[in-house]
């Protein structure tokens, strides 16, 4: 039997597209199984100034298809205060809820962590983030959709970079990680993609701007944003400086990147790891993340999704090296 009764549900940190999707199902499947569900309201901060209302099945219908979170979201810098913590959980009590669902990435589960072990509440994650980079899963939600947003700018950018003969340096999100860029680099079909995992790479794009071949013709370059050789702009200037004669622009894509109906991939991925959260917490698990690995639901300990490092995989580059 279970012993979970009330389940608050939030969203945490960047939103991204599928997170209404999960919500949707966490409703869903824990009112079906005869939970009672709580959407809590900007993350951590509605947790700690007790903005929290009932969910109703009828409460999270025609959000599917939406970008970012019905619940909103925030960044919160008072979470990490052990006072504000105590705060929030007494607003979880008032309400009687005993077990908590967060919707986020890295930041939000270090708090969910840290949270879960101080309170002894049962807290399982939902990875959310368009920037993929979480350990234990292969997907995090938004990601597709993130992609398919980035191919569909970069193929409008082209039109103009080729009729200019231009080299477009353009920047995509990410964090610290290059999973946005090396996917959305290979699907883009673009001439480089720099990214902080990998080393020596604007070397490699000084030759090949080099090549008698790439006279009089468009580049689209992609840079991670959190490139360790510069930001973007540095980037394109260093270039630059090496080919004065090229007609250099830079774009930065920016928030558009995490906004937008969500792709069936990640609505579904969603809808899954949501009733998978829910079944998880029914089953008396206490600490995890609910992640895909070879298109399979996996509980990982939260403990670990926040200390382990995820790498890009080693195929993708591989694939990149050959394509790109
Ligand atoms: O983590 C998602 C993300 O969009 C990152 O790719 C980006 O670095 C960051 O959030 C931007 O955060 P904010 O919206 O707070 O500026």
């Amino acid at each position: 039997m279970t012993k979970v009764s009330k389940i608050g549900i939030l969203t945490s940190g960047g939103d991204s597209p599928g997170m209404n999707a999960a919500i949707r199902a966490v409703t869903r499947a824990g009112i079906n199984n005869g939970l009672d569900v709580f959407g809590i309201m900007r993350g951590y901060e509605g947790m700690i100034d007790g903005e929290i209302k009932q969910l109703a099945k009828r409460d999270v219908s025609g959000i599917l298809q939406k970008g970012g979170t019905v619940l909103k979201t925030s960044r919160s810098k008072r979470f990490f205060e052990p006072d504000i913590r105590r705060q929030a959980h007494e607003n979880l009590k008032k309400n009687g809820i005993d077990a908590l669902v967060v919707i986020g990435g890295d930041g939000s589960f270090k708090g969910a962590s840290v949270f879960s072990q101080e309170f002894d509440i049962p807290v399982v994650g939902i990875p959310g983030t368009i920037d993929n980079d979480m350990y234990g899963t292969d997907y995090t939600i938004g990601f597709d959709t993130c992609l398919n947003t980035v191919m569909e700018a970069v193929d409008k950018i082209r039109d103009t970079a080729s009729s200019h003969d231009r080299i477009f340096f353009v920047e995509v999100m990410g964090r610290e990680a290059g999973f946005v860029a090396l996917q959305s680099g290979i699907a883009s079909g673009v001439e480089a993609i720099l990214i902080p995992e990998v080393k020596g790479q604007i070397d490699n794009l000084v030759d090949l701007l080099a090549k008698p071949e790439r006279k009089n013709k468009s580049s689209i370059i992609f840079v991670a944003e959190g490139h360790t050789e510069g930001n973007t702009y540095e980037i394109a200037e260093k270039v630059g400086k090496t080919f004065p004669d090229l007609d250099i622009r830079v774009t930065i894509l920016g928030h558009i990147q995490r906004g937008g109906s969500p792709t069936a991939y990640d609505r579904i991925t969603a809808s899954r790891m949501g009733v998978a959260a829910v079944e998880a917490l029914i089953d008396d698990q206490k600490s995890i993340m609910i992640g895909i690995a070879n298109g399979e639901i996996v509980h990982v300990p939260l403990s670990k999704t926040v200390k382990l490092h995820k790498e890009v995989p080693q195929s993708m580059l591989d694939v990149a090296k050959i394509l790109v």
